[in-house]
């Protein structure tokens, strides 16, 4: 891979206290799996378009897209809400992840605006059918399938633009950047 291609995606990255909360909550599941499957807790976020390795003159274009889909929805007058109330595990993917039972409409438009701004930029984001997920341990081979979660609402003012790096340890993000979900005019 060149030198300067960053792997990156967009996601809604949590604070440290909603993360706490879902572990909280999946804890039973969490515990059943034991911690070398486990995403370590600072790792917990919901991923919008995964768009791979990326060369770093990209990355103007990527921000375009990014700005265009914040004002796009800059008419909305509420932070953006995901629900969690299931426990899920997907066997292709082998991972257990906190679902919410109904779609979530609101992240799911994103993820969709996101994904058509990219696409039409030249970019080939991961068009996989877009179901918001948290994923809470890899590498599992079997696991629970539709497990109620007492409900944690994650509420957010933001989307992020993330890089992940892979260390000796795991997996490293940082946010590269942020643009607000929401207009508070008038509010
Ligand atoms: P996951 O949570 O379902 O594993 C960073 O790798 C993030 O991008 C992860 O949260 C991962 O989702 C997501 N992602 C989506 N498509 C991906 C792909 N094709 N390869 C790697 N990660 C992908």
């Amino acid at each position: 891979m060149n030198a300067r291609a960053r792997r990156l995606f967009f996601a809604l990255w949590p604070s440290s206290a909603m993360r706490g909360e879902l572990v909280t909550a999946a804890r039973a599941t969490l515990e059943a799996i034991g911690p070398a499957r486990r995403v370590p807790v600072a790792n917990l976020h919901l991923t919008l378009a995964f768009l791979g390795s990326l060369e770093e003159g990209s990355l103007s274009s990527v921000r375009e897209a990014a700005a265009e889909c914040a004002s796009a929805r800059g008419a909305a007058r509420e932070p953006l809400q995901v629900s969690f109330d299931q426990i899920d595990w997907w066997r292709r993917a082998q991972i257990v992840c906190a679902v919410a039972a109904r779609p979530e409409r609101a992240a799911a438009d994103l993820a969709d605006a996101l994904r058509r701004a990219l696409t039409l930029r030249g970019f080939a984001p991961d068009l996989k059918p877009f179901h918001a997920h948290v994923t809470l341990a890899r590498h599992v081979r079997h696991g629970p399938r539709h497990r109620p979660l007492a409900p944690v609402v994650w509420r957010f003012e933001e989307f992020a633009l993330v890089e992940s790096r892979t260390e000796a340890a795991g997996a490293l993000y940082s946010v590269l950047e942020r643009w607000s979900l929401y207009s508070t005019r008038g509010a």
